[in-house]
């Protein structure tokens, strides 16, 4: 029988050599996505920036950086989180995804958790909020809630970057992350 990892490891394969949009040509390196095949906790992102296209790794940037500290804060280990984007390749000088892209991509990011079925997914940021959650959300209302889509558990945060760029929301990001972890304890099988 094929395992959650093979199935895994199989889409990576077919995402390094998808050219379902124009980002096919443009990018170094897909970035599939990295993780447990059978985590608590899928992180989506946006799409991968210059560090990523050249390692073919997803967040490890400095927004990166700071994900990763994050995931550290709860205590979450190795395997029990998957991170991954909304778009495997980069836009050219990260600008925002094109929605001709998105519609492109998004059957990777579906199959992914298909394979990984996470307790909870935790959107990061309004790209892969809007995707995840509908495009009439607002990252700034919905940021922080638990919402139960279609039997999937969804709790969106502001994507790290933000951080980055206003040190105000370390802050929000942290007590979001605090709660993703009480949020486990409460669902989680034992
Ligand atoms: N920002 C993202 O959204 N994804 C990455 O992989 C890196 C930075």
């Amino acid at each position: 029988m094929t395992t959650p990892a093979e199935l895994l490891d199989a889409l990576a394969e077919q995402i390094r050599a998808c050219r379902q949009c124009e980002l096919g040509e443009s990018r170094k390196n897909a970035v599939p996505g990295e993780g447990g095949a059978q985590a608590k906790v899928m992180f989506i992102g946006e799409a991968p920036g210059a560090d990523e296209d050249e390692q073919g790794r997803p967040f490890v940037g400095r927004a990166g950086q700071l994900l990763r500290k994050l995931i550290q804060h709860i205590r979450l280990e190795e395997g029990e989180y998957f991170i991954g984007n909304v778009l495997k390749c980069r836009p050219p000088a990260n600008r925002d995804p094109e929605p001709l892209e998105i519609e492109a991509c998004k059957p990777w990011l579906y199959a992914q958790i298909a394979v990984i079925k996470p307790l909870v997914i935790v959107p990061l940021g309004r790209f892969s909020m809007s995707l995840l959650l509908g495009p009439k959300m607002q990252i700034g209302k919905v940021r922080g809630t638990v919402i139960e889509r279609e039997g999937q558990v969804l709790m969106p945060t502001y994507h790290p970057a933000a951080i980055l760029r206003n040190p105000r929301y370390r802050k929000v990001i942290v007590a979001d992350f605090e709660k993703l972890a009480r949020l486990l304890l409460e669902i989680e099988p034992c």
